[in-house]
């Protein structure tokens, strides 16, 4: 998604886990002066204040949470998974991406667009087959805390978006994944520009279109 905005002459501040050297450092040297990268655990609450310390005075026209993580073991049902790996992976889905909107929005100006990477598994309507039940639900609970946020912030015009971006050839999604990020980003960014001054929470797929809730 960063190489994807540079393309499109925006700017972008992108975080990593860690010190290690990653793409995002590579995409960094091609393109001086277009991207800081700083770093950030998402599930730890003070990084995200120092992370806001440290941007205080900037201003960003989209705020975009993409971090998360799929259970060890997507066979697990609910009733089998441990606790611990239950907690681990509702603390990154669910709660995380709502600590990082909540502590960085108001970098966001009134006509910014704050967006988190869903996707369609966390949809109730359409879950007919079962199956990976704790990444399932976790994007369904973060799907309703945004939905909680929306209705706490529904003067203001902002554009809220969670993205359902489809299965996607990446070390999460798997090889057998029927798209790559080639095909998929562009359109995901696509859809997040479109929604630029459109106040409100939607639940989009890359092609724009509603998934149900
Ligand atoms: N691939 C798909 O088919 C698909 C479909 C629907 C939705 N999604 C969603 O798309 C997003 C990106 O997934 P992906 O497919 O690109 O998976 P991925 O290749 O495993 O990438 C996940 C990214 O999240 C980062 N991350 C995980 N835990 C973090 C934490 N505590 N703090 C900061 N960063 C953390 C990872 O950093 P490290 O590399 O340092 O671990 C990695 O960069 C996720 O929210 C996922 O649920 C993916």
């Amino acid at each position: 998604m960063a190489a994807e905005f540079l393309t499109r002459g925006w700017k972008v501040v992108g975080t990593i886990q860690g010190s290690a050297r990653t793409e995002l450092h590579n995409l960094a040297d091609e393109h001086p002066g277009r991207i800081e990268i700083e770093s950030l655990d998402v599930t730890e609450p003070d990084q995200i204040a120092a992370l806001r310390d440290r941007l205080s005075g900037r201003s960003f026209d989209i705020l975009f949470h993409n971090a998360g993580i799929a259970n060890a073991n997507p066979h697990e049902s609910v009733a089998e998974v441990s606790t611990e790996e239950f907690v681990r992976v509702m603390v990154t889905n669910a709660l995380s991406p709502m600590r990082v909107i909540e502590g960085l929005q108001d970098l966001v100006p009134a006509d910014g667009l704050i967006g988190i990477m869903s996707s369609g598994q966390g949809s109730i309507g359409n879950n007919a087959k079962g199956r990976n039940d704790i990444y399932r639900g976790s994007k369904a609970a973060l799907n309703q805390f945004m939905r909680c946020y929306a209705a706490r912030h529904a003067e203001e015009p902002r554009a809220l978006v969670l993205m359902a971006p489809g299965w996607i050839r990446t070390a999460m999604g798997g090889p057998d994944a029927p798209f790559s990020v080639e095909e998929a980003i562009p359109k995901v960014v696509d859809v997040l520009l479109s929604q630029q001054g459109n106040p409100g929470l939607r639940y989009l797929d890359r092609e724009g279109h509603t998934v149900p809730w």
